[in-house]
């Protein structure tokens, strides 16, 4: 199964992409996750995409599809890819369609994350993740079980991103709006939305995504 985990900035598609990784054993494919990585690598796309991702703007469509395109062609997709933060614009829309017919993929649900604006900035601004594994975490909705240790790895460091502050997540928000809410209207043409309450606890945004990936 292939699915979009589409939602704005702080919507919980990281999280649940992480849950659905572990419980089903899906490929979480991030996109945000993979330029920051090319930008902590110092490579050709991560210094195109530094300053760009700091302004909370949206890297270029080439570049993006370029990655993705790229990482289809691995092997373990095979287990199923959860598309997290992929894709954002019309265009990137239409090229992962080409893309996943060209590979013999299938694109089976859209999951829409609603969060309200004003909740989003509060969670993006608490977020922190473990440095070694990459769990997630926020300051008030959801602390490691010992302070200072993550559940996960029992690592004692974590950190935080250089774009999850208050101003830059209104850039994001303003991007996400322009670009990205469109394409809700194009997966229900599609006949794949499937829209989930994403201002719920984090449990029971698991269970509705469960509920409408059986649906
Ligand atoms: P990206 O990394 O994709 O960031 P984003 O879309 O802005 O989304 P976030 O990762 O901020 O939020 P999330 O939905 O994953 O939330 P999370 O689960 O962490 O992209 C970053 C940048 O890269 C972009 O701005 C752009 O520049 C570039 N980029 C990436 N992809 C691109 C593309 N396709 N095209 C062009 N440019 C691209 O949750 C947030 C916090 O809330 C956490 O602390 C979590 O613990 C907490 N939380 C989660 N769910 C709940 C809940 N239900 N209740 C309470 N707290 C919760
Ligand atoms: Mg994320």
């Amino acid at each position: 199964m292939n699915i979009i985990l589409l939602g704005p900035p702080g919507a919980g598609k990281g999280t649940q992409a992480r849950i659905l990784m572990d419980t089903k054993g899906f490929i979480q494919l991030s996109t945000g996750d993979m330029l920051r990585a090319a930008v902590a690598a110092q490579t050709e796309v991560g210094k195109r995409a530094k300053a760009v991702m700091d302004a909370g703007q949206l890297v270029s469509d080439e570049i993006v599809n370029a990655i993705v395109s790229e990482r289809l062609d691995q092997p373990d997709v095979s287990s199923g890819v959860i598309f997290d933060g992929f894709p954002r614009t019309a265009a990137q829309a239409s090229a992962l369609d080409e893309m996943l017919s060209s590979k013999g993929m299938d694109l089976d649900r859209v999951v829409s994350m609603e969060v309200d604006d004003e909740l989003l900035v509060e969670r993006v601004s608490g977020r922190y993740t473990c440095a070694k594994c990459g769990e997630g975490y926020h300051d008030s909705f959801k602390k490691p079980a010992v302070e200072g240790t993550c559940d996960k790895c029992g690592s004692h460091e974590f950190k935080r991103r250089a774009d999850d502050n208050a101003e830059t997540v209104r850039g994001r928000l303003v991007a996400y709006h322009a670009e990205t809410a469109p394409l809700i209207a194009y997966y229900e043409g599609q006949g794949k939305l499937v829209t989930v309450d994403g201002m719920a606890e984090i449990g029971t945004v698991t269970a509705s995504i469960a509920s409408a990936l059986e649906a």
